[in-house]
């Protein structure tokens, strides 16, 4: 692995943070100053000012994301991140996004990999939300979101898309994606008339939050591991 991703599962950087070090000449590999290139193996020596370090061991955490919480390894606003919400160690990162507002399932983790392929949509990850929205979406609606709907950023691909209860003012969608850009629950909404006004993650990759409540977060199980990187051809 490049010399940045072996400092992220060590524990010791992101990999742009890392990326920093070896350009500062703050890293090395067997004693060599170590360039932005260098690839490390399990049996090389990698030094950060002198001091050994090691790969930490691969971990995975489920996490309930409660409102209010950003979903970033490191806020330069110093607002309370969904990292500061899970164990220290081994050194987890998020794999994709939630809104600040926004709660619900968000996996962390220290594998680079399966991390890279989770978020990529070529492998189609489902994502299901429960989303309240404004008003009541009609046929033409749902048809839309399930279809594709027009955005800045292109058309979007196949989604589900149920009305699970309507309120008042409100009704309660559930929509299943299998891509994952920016605001894209919120913008897809808002392009078919119906605002979001609250939004949660029921399930990541078929992750549930079964007995997590808010704020809380659980280790997978060596299982949901498996299944995760069958899912996305890892296995
Ligand atoms: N879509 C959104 O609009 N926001 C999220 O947080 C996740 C998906």
């Amino acid at each position: 692995m490049r010399v940045n991703a072996y400092l992220s599962r060590a524990g010791i950087a992101s990999r742009r943070r890392a990326d920093e070090l070896v350009r500062a000449g703050r890293v090395r590999v067997n004693g060599e100053l170590a360039s932005l290139h260098t690839l490390v193996g399990a049996h090389d020596v990698v030094e950060v000012d002198g001091r050994r370090v090691a790969l930490e061991p691969l971990a995975y955490v489920l996490l309930h994301k409660p409102a209010g919480v950003v979903t970033t390894a490191r806020d330069p606003q110093r607002r309370r991140t969904v990292v500061d919400l899970v164990p220290r160690k081994p050194r987890v990162v998020p794999v994709g996004r939630l809104d600040l507002d926004t709660t619900g399932a968000l996996l962390l983790t220290n594998d680079g990999a399966l991390a890279h392929r989770l978020a990529h949509p070529r492998y189609e990850v489902p994502k299901v939300y429960e989303a309240e929205v404004e008003g009541v979406p009609g046929p033409e609606a749902l048809a839309a979101l399930r279809e594709g709907v027009e955005l800045d950023d292109g058309e979007t691909a196949p989604a589900e898309a149920r009305l699970v209860a309507t309120r008042d003012e409100t009704s309660l969608l559930e929509l299943t994606l299998h891509e994952g850009r920016k605001h894209q629950v919120k913008r897809m909404c808002a392009a078919v008339g119906h605002p979001v006004r609250r939004l949660h993650r029921k399930s990541y990759a078929g992750l549930t939050l079964d007995g997590l409540r808010p704020g809380e977060s659980r280790p997978l199980a060596p299982a949901e591991v498996r299944r995760l990187r069958e899912l996305v051809g890892l296995a």
